[in-house]
């Protein structure tokens, strides 16, 4: 069986890999219009950072997986066409800052309607707005050339999260697979399910209509979302009451019918999913007349702004409403831990927060490279289709050092602020950071990986997110108070 995927990046790379790897008798062809990502995708240092990634493309590739620039051959020849195209908020026009950008897709559609000459089962493997399966399936009809080509069309988005991929697809929780509940229909959904079938359990592949599928992928990611918006929620109460948020997660995680999972607060979640799925969710509510439902998941995006806001806000006014030409330590850059992926990152809004008020910023990441960064920095929200300005890269080139280590990132700095949750930020030498700081040193610790205990009695003043607040930061006349 031969399988093509249109589209090598996050979600396509990594889980044709799998398949490749996992599957007996599959050829599996990852493609792209990107040269250089493909370039990359076949040579020793592949295009996206993932935990076991690397292992997984190298015990399949030559043999059983490829990788190629030659879309409409690999296409032509497959009996399965995954589409695993960016779906991403619509820059302009109709719907701009809330729809999602379907031209990657469409344009996806039309190639395979054009070099068709054989039966195909398409995949939807792109997150996308409920509905468009019918979509595509009018895209394909009208526009195929050759009598032999007919197509099923299946939803079976990707439910991996960056940084975890290779565990999330050797074990999910779930596949869904959606399709028509007609003959043909249904014997797609079977072939499909045959292949993940291989390495998951039968029982943990769901199957559905196309309809379910689809919308079950928005709603996933709306609900992950929701609960971290919750949970930074009651971060703001427990600042202004002396809860402490872990505690809170704890206790709410023991009900066994909400669980543990999920209940970090943080600087904001980022990542290219989850407000992009939720703008989308809310845009695809108003067009279908319901406001009230719009309202309520948006308010999960205005949660997670405000949280980036809130932050910020802390760091200036706890260094005495001034941070101008002050160096400050930014302690990850990437939307988590295990990845060096930065779209939608906190760290864009908490560094141009600061650069507005003309700090210095010192970055360290370990996967982010200083190109990435500063490039992120340079353009405006949901500009990255628009070549940024030069006045803004100046800017920001004179504004931002990009740092090798912590403790160099740390050096005449007057505050640290730690934004992804990388593990080797939870082992860190505090004295030693301490020692290289201006004086009164202060961490705002926005994933909550450091110890606060061990930092405040070496004398930095601490806050981190929904811990009880430093009396430095509320009390004007606390002994440690300047
Ligand atoms: P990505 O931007 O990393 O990769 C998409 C790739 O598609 C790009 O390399 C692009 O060059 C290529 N492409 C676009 N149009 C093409 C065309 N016509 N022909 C060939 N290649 C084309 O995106 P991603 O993160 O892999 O996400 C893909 C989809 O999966 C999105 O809909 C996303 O919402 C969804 N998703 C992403 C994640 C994640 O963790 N990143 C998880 C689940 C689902
Ligand atoms: C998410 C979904 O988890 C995944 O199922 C879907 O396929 C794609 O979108 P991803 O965005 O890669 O995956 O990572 P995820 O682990 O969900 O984290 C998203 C953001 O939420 C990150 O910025 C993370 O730091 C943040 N987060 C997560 C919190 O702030 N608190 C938490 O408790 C968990």
């Amino acid at each position: 069986m031969k399988i093509a995927c249109i589209g090598a990046g996050y979600v396509g790379g990594p889980t044709m890999a799998m398949i490749a790897h996992k599957c007996e008798g599959v050829e599996v062809t990852v493609l792209d219009i990107n040269e250089e990502r493909i370039a990359a995708w076949n040579s020793d240092k592949l295009p996206i950072y993932e935990p076991g990634l690397e292992e997984v493309v190298s015990a399949a590739r030559g043999k059983t997986l490829f990788f190629s620039t030659e879309c409409e051959k690999h296409v032509a020849e497959a009996d399965i066409v995954f589409i695993s195209v960016n779906t991403p908020t619509k820059t302009r026009g109709v719907g701009a800052g809330y729809a999602a950008d379907m031209t990657y897709w469409e344009s996806a559609a039309r190639m395979i309607a054009r070099v068709s000459h054989s039966p195909k089962i398409i995949v939807e493997k792109s997150t996308v707005p409920v509905k468009t399966a019918q979509a595509v399936e009018r895209v394909l009809s009208n526009n195929v050339l050759n009598p032999g080509a007919r197509f099923d069309i299946l939803s079976n988005p990707e439910f991996l999260a960056e940084g975890t991929a290779i565990k999330d697809l050797e074990k999910p929780d779930r596949v869904i697979i959606g399709g028509r509940q007609t003959p043909s229909g249904l014997k797609a959904i079977d072939t499909l399910k045959k292949v993940y079938a291989q390495w998951i359990p039968e029982d943990q592949i769901l199957t559905s209509n196309l309809w379910s599928s689809e919308l079950a992928k928005l709603a996933a990611n709306a609900f992950l979302a929701q609960r971290i918006s919750s949970i930074n929620a009651v971060s703001a109460l427990c600042e202004k009451t002396g809860a402490d948020v872990s505690e809170i997660s704890k206790c709410i995680g023991a009900d066994s019918r909400i669980g543990p999972k999920f209940l970090n607060a943080s600087v904001g979640f980022g990542g290219s999913c989850f407000q992009k799925d939720i703008l989308n969710m809310v845009y695809i509510c108003r067009g279908l007349g319901l406001e009230e439902v719009a309202n309520y998941w948006e308010s999960v995006i205005t949660i997670n702004n405000y949280q980036k806001r809130r932050f910020v806000d802390v760091v200036i006014s706890s260094l005495f409403n001034t941070v101008r030409a002050k160096r400050i330590a930014i302690l990850g850059f990437a939307f988590k831990k295990d990845t060096g992926d930065t779209r939608e990152t906190p760290a864009i809004d908490v560094c141009n927060g600061l650069l507005e008020e003309g700090a210095k910023l010192a970055v360290y990441d370990p996967q982010v490279t200083e190109e990435r960064m500063k490039m992120d920095l340079s353009m405006d929200k949901f500009e990255w289709d628009h070549p940024y300005s030069e006045r803004k890269a100046k800017e920001v080139s004179d504004l931002i050092e990009c740092s090798e280590s912590v403790y160099k990132a740390c050096e005449g700095a007057h505050a640290l602020c730690v934004l992804t949750e990388w593990d080797e930020f939870k082992e860190l030498d505090l004295r030693r950071i301490y020692d290289s700081m201006v004086k009164p040193a202060f961490i705002f610790d926005g994933r909550n990986v450091i110890d606060g205990k061990a930092a405040k009695e070496i004398g930095f003043v601490f806050f981190g997110v929904g811990k009880p607040l430093d009396p430095f930061l509320t009390d004007p006349a606390s002994p440690n108070s300047p």
